[in-house]
């Protein structure tokens, strides 16, 4: 049975992958760069400047841009990004992911956030998360992205128990790598087809089974 649980934050606990793409969106715009939202699937769980390089490579005039320049370009994103997660409450949690982290805890299942965003605090306090959480391991503390096995290492040990008696919750395929570099179990969520590297996928919490693993 496993005794910690490793929380991805956007598209696991909360949908802010929208909110992601309006800002990539909107930067795009400005730059006058082609963006879909199936270029922005490439874009989940990658961390912001590892983003930016992938929107500026869709670019069709191959425009080269300073170290500076791409600074200030990560920052616009964020800047618009952090205006449209300012409202967000406990009424954009993830269906059944409320309810699994109750059970968890009464399980006596330590439970940890492994994410690559900067802005999992201002996410995790503003929609009541933190509360379930005994450890966060975000884009502050980790210097290296994810398929890089780094947040949940950090998470695992941060909560006092082998990465081997960890399940990974994720809904990018970089993030399921990442759990399996890690050596934990990887539970995806979203569709199979997106997640090879998944050990078992649910599309959605509510139909997840805890006594199945833990
Ligand atoms: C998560 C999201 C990505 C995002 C990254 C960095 O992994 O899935 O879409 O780019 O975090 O987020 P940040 O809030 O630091 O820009
Ligand atoms: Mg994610």
């Amino acid at each position: 049975k496993l005794k910690g649980a490793l929380f991805d934050l956007d598209g696991v606990l909360v949908d802010t992958a929208s909110y992601h793409y309006l800002a990539w969106k909107e930067l795009a715009n400005e730059l006058n760069i082609p963006f879909t939202k199936v270029d922005n699937e490439r874009l989940k769980g990658v961390s912001r400047m590892a983003s930016l390089d992938i929107l500026l490579s869709l670019d069709k005039e191959n425009r080269l841009y300073t170290s500076e320049q791409k600074e200030a370009m990560a920052t616009r994103k964020n800047d618009l990004y952090v205006q449209l997660i300012r409202h967000m409450d406990a009424s954009e949690i993830l269906p059944g992911v409320v309810s699994l982290l109750k059970m968890l805890r009464e399980q006596g299942v330590k439970i940890a956030l492994g994410s690559a965003s900067k802005n999992a605090p201002k996410i995790m306090a503003s929609t009541g998360l933190s509360a379930f959480f005994d450890a966060v391991i975000d884009g502050n503390v980790a210097a290296n992205a994810k398929p890089d096995p780094e947040v949940f290492l950090k998470g695992a040990a941060a909560i006092g128990i082998s990465p081997d008696e960890c399940a990974v919750f994720e809904d990018a395929e970089a993030g399921l790598q990442a759990a399996k570099s890690a050596g934990c179990f990887a539970i995806g969520v979203g569709e199979s087809v997106n997640l090879p590297s998944a050990d078992v996928v649910y599309s959605d919490l509510t139909l997840f089974d805890l006594s199945v693993y833990f």
